[in-house]
């Protein structure tokens, strides 16, 4: 396995879309490389989820995983390492939260972002079987996020109030336990 780049924002490749992937591109073995690399990837970078745009590949992969002791997002409930290949959000329920989000392309920014808090997802595991879960909460906010990620969006697109704009530091010493 090795560690990706990251794009940033301004890279095209973050804005320009993704397509899916097929079947056979799933099987083969550059693309569950790819796959190991983005894992690899998001942890050495301590991110919840990644999407492919963000290692310079325009196609519908996320990965997501919470650590219970992850530096970036303390105390959120842990999540178990979750590809989604082609990923759909079905359904949104119509309540949203607002809550904080960072971006490993928009790096030492936080802001705060509204999302549906409950989500129906559909999409192919790594080995091309059919899954379809509900999500909640922080990992239904993970999801919305990499989501928008593979049609071109990042999260600052979505923050309803700049004002609320804080690079990483001033997060922790001011704004993380509220
Ligand atoms: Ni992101």
């Amino acid at each position: 396995m090795s560690l990706l780049k990251i794009a940033r924002l301004g890279h095209p490749v973050i804005r320009e879309g993704t397509v899916a992937i097929t079947p056979q591109e799933l099987s083969s073995e550059e693309v569950q490389r790819l796959i190991d690399d983005m894992v690899e990837t998001m942890r050495d970078a301590d991110g919840v989820g990644i999407a492919a745009p963000q290692v310079h590949v325009a196609k519908k992969i996320i990965a997501v995983e919470v650590d219970a002791d992850n530096p970036r997002y303390p105390a959120q409930e842990p999540v178990p390492l979750t590809i989604i290949i082609n990923p759909r959000i079905i359904h949104k329920i119509s309540e949203t939260e607002v809550s904080w989000e960072g971006c490993l392309s928009v790096p030492d920014l936080r802001g705060r972002v509204p999302r549906a808090t409950m989500i129906e997802v559909e999409g192919l595991n790594r080995h091309g079987t059919e899954i379809h879960f509900e999500a909640q909460g922080f990992l239904a906010r993970v999801i919305q996020h990499e989501v928008d990620h593979l049609n071109g969006h990042v999260f600052i697109d979505r923050v309803e109030d700049f004002s609320t704009l804080t690079h990483l530091r001033e997060y922790q010493k001011f704004w993380e336990n509220r």
